[in-house]
């Protein structure tokens, strides 16, 4: 638990501080970061003390070990080996999330932190998380919209003035090639329609949509259209599995 209010200013603000140290401390970056998002999916759906989690995409598996140490039987699922890292956590499989090797179902709560804007067919992918995911149980899908002032990453927030002109000044800056290319590995994806087609969807319904880590009108700014764009920064999408 982190014992910050979601939403409150002092949760926003210790998240913020959190960021900013990410280079140079990304252990307890990472690990508030999970303890956050823990403290979320038991918001909504109740504690994860014998539940079975499917972490898809999630990286060096800061989540999938907070899910554990809260008794979950938390698997993670990600298809890059490096992103793994050198001690990933027990339960860590090497796959796609677009074919996740999992029977329909399995999972009580199907989890994914910001990876939607990496792949190129996010609906597929979407999918992919409601099949795995059992009649009734929660999937937690967060993602960095283009148009948010991180949208471009590394990158961010040149990315106002175009990708490609973004991604050369990160070259000029730090003389390094920046990890992410605008359609090759990071997409542009906009809040309106993804809530468009998520909503259209016969799979799952919407328990909310709402910013990740905003402090106050979390579900409200999602409801404008063009300023959710700008101000939401990082959605967060629950959604609940429906009976095939
Ligand atoms: C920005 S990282 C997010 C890592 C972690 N979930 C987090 O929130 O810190 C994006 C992750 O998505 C993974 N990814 C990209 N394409 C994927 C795919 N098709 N299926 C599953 N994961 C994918 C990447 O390998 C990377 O680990």
């Amino acid at each position: 638990m982190t014992g910050l209010k979601d939403p409150s200013i002092r949760r926003s603000l210790a998240l913020f501080r959190a960021f900013l140290h990410e280079q140079d401390d990304p252990e307890a970056c990472y690990s508030l970061l999970a303890r956050d998002a823990a403290d979320q999916v038991e918001a909504y759906d109740g504690p994860l003390a014998g539940r079975t989690v499917v972490d898809v995409g999630g990286g060096s598996g800061h989540f999938t070990e907070e899910f554990r140490r809260r008794g979950a039987e938390a698997y993670l699922f990600e298809p890059d080996v490096r992103e793994l890292g050198e001690k990933p956590p027990d339960g860590s499989v090497i796959a796609d999330g677009y074919l996740l090797p999992l029977y329909d179902g399995v999972a009580d709560v199907t989890f994914s932190s910001n990876v939607l804007e990496h792949v190129a067919d996010p609906q597929t992918f979407l999918s992919e998380l409601a099949r795995v995911t059992r009649p009734g149980g929660l999937i937690y899908v967060s993602f960095t919209n283009w148009l948010s002032p991180w949208g471009g990453h590394e990158w961010a927030p040149w990315h106002y003035l175009g990708a490609e002109r973004a991604r050369a000044r990160h070259r000029r800056r730090t003389g390094k090639d920046a990890k992410h290319t605008l359609g090759e590995n990071l997409f542009a994806v906009h809040i309106g329609p993804t809530l468009r087609q998520v909503r259209a969807r016969d799979d799952v319904t919407v328990v909310t949509a709402r910013s990740r880590y905003w402090p106050f009108l979390t579900e409200a700014v999602v409801k404008v259209p063009g300023i959710r764009e700008l101000a939401t920064w990082n959605l967060l999408l629950i959604l609940r599995r429906c009976p095939p």
